[in-house]
Order: structure tokens, then sequence, then C-alpha cells
């Protein structure tokens, strides 16, 4: 046997023997690497006459061929190895039983935004969003909001500091000496967005009618007592179409509040108001019944104040663009947190954002309950 066939059977003996891949790669390097021994052969090549170069070339090369091979089949014997053992351990359980009581819950608030997109999913609405951080005029201005109204002064809103860049014509005063300014443009003072309507000048500026959507999100003002919280939630509705009337405006309202109370009783009550983004605007009351001397909705002994709502200004939809010849609406704004507190029985807001595990743990929901108008939106 030559010195070529020895280190041949050697290296092929070891590359099949590598115990793993590591071994294996130690094994190449020594055969294959830049100092490895296959590859001093190789080099050697170039030193020998052309008649050896001849001779030798072909067995050199094929040696190489081999090895590389060898090295190869391995790889792939240890890689299929591994794969087979990760298999053989990491084996998934199919067959385990769900944990149908995982310790978190779902707040309130959250399922009920959950169960008023499902409502609304089933009319064609979709569900728009905007920032809470607002411009003055989408928060206002856009929704016809005079200056001197009071919804602006400090009072109520959160003003935050200026964060744009003033206009060219230079307004240098400060953010609290500018409130009810006129001029307070759009894009300079900010505030925390007190309602979710500006997401109605979103919504309109957005994309071109007919629009259904509504607008679920936190919003601000500054308040605080059992009912009043400085953040709460809001949901906010507008539909934008040729043709739409109050008689819309009711249904959608009735038939919403029937499947998010899920009682047929349910019976409204538009009472004229005012908005200064919706003419004409209607408050809307909910009967309520007695029921253990608690007052429950539905029925109508008596009535609560539920939400605000209108047929959109025309104002409004011009601001946003549209021709309002060509196009009206209406829209509606109600409290989420008051919607929970109806429906679920509390009776302070405050808890609702102390994050209180066992406050969370009575009021909260199941994850695995997803609210759905056929299964049940709060079973
Ligand atoms: N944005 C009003 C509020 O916060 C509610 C509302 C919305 C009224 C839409 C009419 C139409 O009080």
């Amino acid at each position: 046997m030559t010195d070529l066939d020895t280190l041949r059977d050697h290296l092929l003996a070891a590359a099949a023997e590598a115990p793993a891949l590591d071994s294996l790669e130690a094994v190449r390097v020594g055969a294959l690497g830049k100092q490895g021994q296959v590859t001093g052969l190789l080099k050697s090549l170039g030193g020998m006459t052309p008649d050896q170069r001849q001779a030798e070339g072909p067995r050199i090369h094929g040696l190489r061929e081999a090895v590389t091979a060898a090295i190869a089949d391995r790889r792939a014997a240890l890689e299929a190895q591994a794969l087979g053992r990760r298999l053989a351990s990491e084996r998934l359980d199919l067959t385990l039983p769900v944990d149908l009581a995982p310790p978190g819950r779902v707040h309130p608030v959250s399922q009920v935004m959950d169960e008023l997109a499902e409502i609304f999913a089933d009319l064609g609405f979709a569900v728009a969003s905007g920032p809470e951080i607002e411009d003055d005029w989408h928060n206002f201005t856009a929704l016809n909001i005079p200056d001197v109204h009071p919804a602006r002064a400090m009072h109520d809103t959160f003003y935050c500091e200026r964060t744009v860049p003033a206009r060219t014509d230079g307004d240098g005063q400060s953010p609290s000496s500018n409130v009810g300014a006129a001029d307070a443009g759009r894009g300079e003072r900010m505030v925390l967005r007190t309602h979710t309507s500006p997401v109605q000048i979103r919504a309109m500026m957005d994309g071109p009618p007919p629009l259904r959507v509504i607008a679920p999100g936190r919003v601000y003002r500054s308040d605080w007592d059992a009912t009043h919280t400085p953040m709460f939630h809001q949901v906010e509705g507008l539909v934008i179409d040729r043709d739409i009337h109050l008689g819309h405006l009711k249904w959608t309202l009735e038939t919403f509040l029937k499947a998010f109370f899920e009682r047929d009783d349910i019976v409204l009550r538009l009472r004229p108001s005012y908005f200064p983004f919706t003419e004409p605007s209607a408050e809307v009351d909910v009967g309520w019944h007695l029921d253990k001397g608690r007052r429950r909705l539905g029925g109508q002994e008596g009535w609560m104040e539920l939400l605000g709502s209108g047929m959109v200004h025309p104002r409004v939809i011009a601001a946003c663009g549209l021709d309002p010849a060509e196009w009206q609406g209406f829209a509606f704004g109600v409290g989420v947190d008051r919607l929970a507190m109806l429906k679920y029985g509390m009776d302070d807001l405050r808890p609702f954002f102390e994050a209180d595990g066992r406050w969370t743990r009575h009021y909260g929901f199941s994850a695995l309950d997803l609210p759905t108008l056929s299964g049940g939106l709060s079973a």
C-alpha cells in the first residue's frame, strides 16, 4: 500500500467514525484546511516534473474528492441524528387538555371594546383610530367648536407644551396664554384629546365616503370623582354616505344597544340637544326598570342619559374637504367605561384604573371567551 492509500484509509475512517459535528470539523481542517494534509499534497503538485504530476495528480485529486464526500456524508448523518434527538425530546403532546382557567383576566374595558367591535363589524363598521395627543384643529376647530366654547378652557382640557414649530407669522406666546385664541392654528397647540370625535375628522380626510367606522379609545379631561377619571374611554361612531337621515341613526343605536345589553326590551328616547359638530343633535336616553331595587336597562320605568349623537354638521363635512350637499351622515359618542359599568354592575369608575388584581379577578373576563354574536358576547 502506498502512503497515499494509507492516508486515504485513515482519513475516510476518521470521517466515518467522527462522533460529533465538532470532531468531524477537526478531521476536515486536518485534511482540507489551509495546513491540511491533502492540501499539502495538492500544493506539492506544483513542484513536480510534468511526468510525476501526470501520475500523481489524478490520485491526489481523487483523494481530495473522496475525503470531501466522506465528510459530507458523515455531516448529513450526524445532522439527521441530532434532528431525530430533538424531535424525540421536544415532542408536543396535543392530547393535553387546555388550561381552562388561565390566571390572567381581560379587563372589562377591553372586553367591552371587543364586544363593540364584534357588534359593529356585523353592521359593516370598520375600526378607526387616531392619536391621543391631538392637535387643536382636529380636536376642536374642525369639529366646529368655537373658540369661546367652554370645552376649550384650561379647566377641562389638558394642554401640552407646544411641540411643533410655530407658524411663519411668528406667534411666540406660551400655549396657556394662547387658549381660546382664534388663530390657534392646526398642528401648533397640542392637547390630550378630550373626546374621540377628532377621529371623525381623520376618517373623513383619510378615505373617500361612504364611511362606516367606530373609533374606540382613551380620552382625557381634568375631572376626578366616582364617575369621572382624568383618563377614560369613549367609542365614536360615524356614518357618511348619501341620503343618511336620523332614522338610520336611531335604528343603528337601537340595534347596537339591544345587542350590547343582550335584551330586546331596550327603549331609546332621543332628546334634542346641542353639540357644535352635529345638527340636529340628540342626547340619547335609555329606559330602565327596577330589579330587586337596582336600576337595570330595559323597559321604561325611568330614563337615563347614555350618549350624544346627531347628524354631522355640514361645516364639519366641509372642513374635511367633502361637499355637504352630496354627503351626509350621523355620529355618536358614548363612554366605554360607562357601558361597562351599566352592563356589568360596577358603581365606581376609579378602581377601573387602579390595577388592583383583586378587582380585575372579580370583574375581569376569561381570555378564552372571545365575544361573538353567535356564541354570546359575555359568556
Ligand atoms: N364628542 C361628544 C362628547 O364627548 C359626544 C358626541 C359624539 C356627540 C358624536 C355627538 C356626536 O361629549
